[in-house]
């Protein structure tokens, strides 16, 4: 690597361990598909990431709620779309249901435009008779069970680039034009959602919410002018994990001279990338987006600390979103320590849940699966926790799709075990449907409305 394709405030960080990284098979190509990146237009700008980081740091002082989602892995196949539009419905519900219920702003960030990329506890995996190398997401192999398939090809970056350019493309146009307008409230209902008991009760939430509006229109308010009723900010983020290409898309901004990786607005550094020492955490010291660490059980509070004092080095509130991902079984043993050690080093951080990552099950045919009363669980458990520490329980990180499919258990509408393989479509892991996430939505607003109550 030459110095040339070093960023300055980065120096160091190719020289650290870097977990999960691909094996390139040529160093060439690699190096070809990263200068192709560093060619093209940023995908966000420095002034987006700066207004989340302004929402966020709402929710770090307890004043919103960070609704984070999307797919676990997003895919390169024939994304249409009704695909994405879909999924804009359900988090546009989801908002709607949170921010009517607790009476909060929701900052709205997708899992979406650059989800490309997959940490895999292993190098390889059996399907059948024989082993493969695992499917490291879309950016860096195809899913397909052949060796061919799976091979590493630096031109997925550039591939990665392109999907991500089109879906955020679609996403502007239907959260700036016209489609995410609150008098449309109703028709994110889609047909499949609007027939079950939390459709029918979202029915209810979109007319109170039209009612409410007649009634300040006829209190002589203009509703035409308020901009936020006609369009919302929708903010991408991903997994930064593959550096070749999250160092490729860093642009420095030509008005504050400071660095932002224009992958997405958000970036996140999973379980598996995060260690204090490691080339991730330096990588991303480095640049000025909003930044999400997710945390299992086995993060201690000393390690937990060096992270906050190496990423959030001036206590910037909405810099930093802690993202604990313990288990239902962990959560209130295993949180407590990380809240006070962050509240003791006065890092003003979002604390956010995600509760899908650390209760993963397998069918008995071998399915990977997810229950949602233990998703729930884990989340009664996150907020019962922070409102002990008289921390903000500031937002959730899902994984879920605007489509119905039939990937985790239960629900009011509950999936059955021996329907999972009706409509199984994820590439990773096991989504929550658009029913299932309103359903959600409709718990939590509840738990959240306790909070704020007792607050
Ligand atoms: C993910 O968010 O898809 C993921 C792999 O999470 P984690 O890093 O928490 O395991
Ligand atoms: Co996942």
């Amino acid at each position: 690597m030459t110095d040339q394709r070093l960023i300055p405030e980065q120096l160091g960080w190719p020289d650290l361990p870097a977990a999960q990284q691909p094996s390139w098979p040529d160093l060439a190509a690699r190096d070809s598909a990263v200068a192709r990146l560093r060619g093209m237009p940023p995908l966000v700008f420095a002034g987006e990431c700066d207004l989340l980081r302004g929402q966020l740091a709402e929710a770090a002082r307890g004043r919103a709620f960070v609704l984070q989602g999307g797919d676990c892995a997003e895919t390169f196949d024939g994304v249409g779309a009704d695909a994405i539009r879909a999924k804009l419905k359900t988090v546009l519900q989801m908002a709607i249901v949170l921010t009517y219920g607790a009476s909060m702003p929701v900052v709205k960030v997708g899992r979406i435009a650059g989800q490309f990329a997959k940490p895999r506890s292993a190098t390889t995996e059996r399907i059948g008779d024989i082993d493969l190398p695992s499917f490291y997401g879309h950016l860096v192999n195809d899913d397909a069970p052949t060796a061919e398939a799976r091979e590493h090809d630096p031109l997925r970056m550039v591939r990665a680039y392109d999907q991500s350019a089109r879906t955020l493309n679609l996403l502007r146009a239907f959260s700036k034009g016209g489609f995410a307008d609150i008098t449309r409230v109703h028709e994110w209902n889609q047909e499949f959602v609007a027939t079950s008991a939390e459709g029918r009760r979202y029915e209810q939430v979109a007319s109170e919410i039209e009612r409410a509006l007649r009634f300040m229109t006829a209190c002589g308010i203009d509703l035409a002018r308020e901009a936020q009723l006609h369009q919302v900010d929708v903010w991408t983020s991903h997994e930064g994990l593959v550096l070749d290409y999250e160092e490729g898309l860093t642009r420095r901004d030509s008005l504050t001279g400071d660095w932002y990786d224009c992958s997405a607005h958000m970036l996140w550094i999973g379980e598996r990338t995060r260690q204090p020492q490691g080339a991730h955490a330096a990588f991303f010291a480095g640049v000025h987006n909003p930044l999400g660490v997710k945390l299992g059980p086995s993060a201690s509070p000393q390690e937990l600390v060096e992270l906050c004092a190496l990423l959030d080095p001036h206590r910037t509130p909405g810099r930093l979103t802690l993202i604990a991902r313990m288990g239902a079984a962990r959560v209130r043993e295993a949180l407590p320590p990380l809240l006070q050690a962050v509240r003791d080093a006065g890092h003003p951080v979002v604390w956010s849940c995600d509760p899908m990552h650390a209760n993963g099950i397998r069918t008995a045919s071998g399915l990977k699966t997810r229950r949602f009363d233990a998703i729930m669980d884990e989340l009664e458990g996150f907020v019962a926790t922070c409102r002990s520490e008289d921390t903000w329980p500031g937002g959730v990180h899902l994984e879920f799709t605007g489509e119905d499919v039939t990937e985790c258990l239960g629900g009011a509408e509950a999936v059955l075990e021996d329907q999972l393989e009706t409509r199984y479509m994820t590439l990773c892991d096991p989504r929550l449907n658009a029913r299932q996430s309103l359903d959600l939505a409709f718990r939590l607003a509840e738990l959240l409305r306790g909070d704020a109550r007792h607050r």
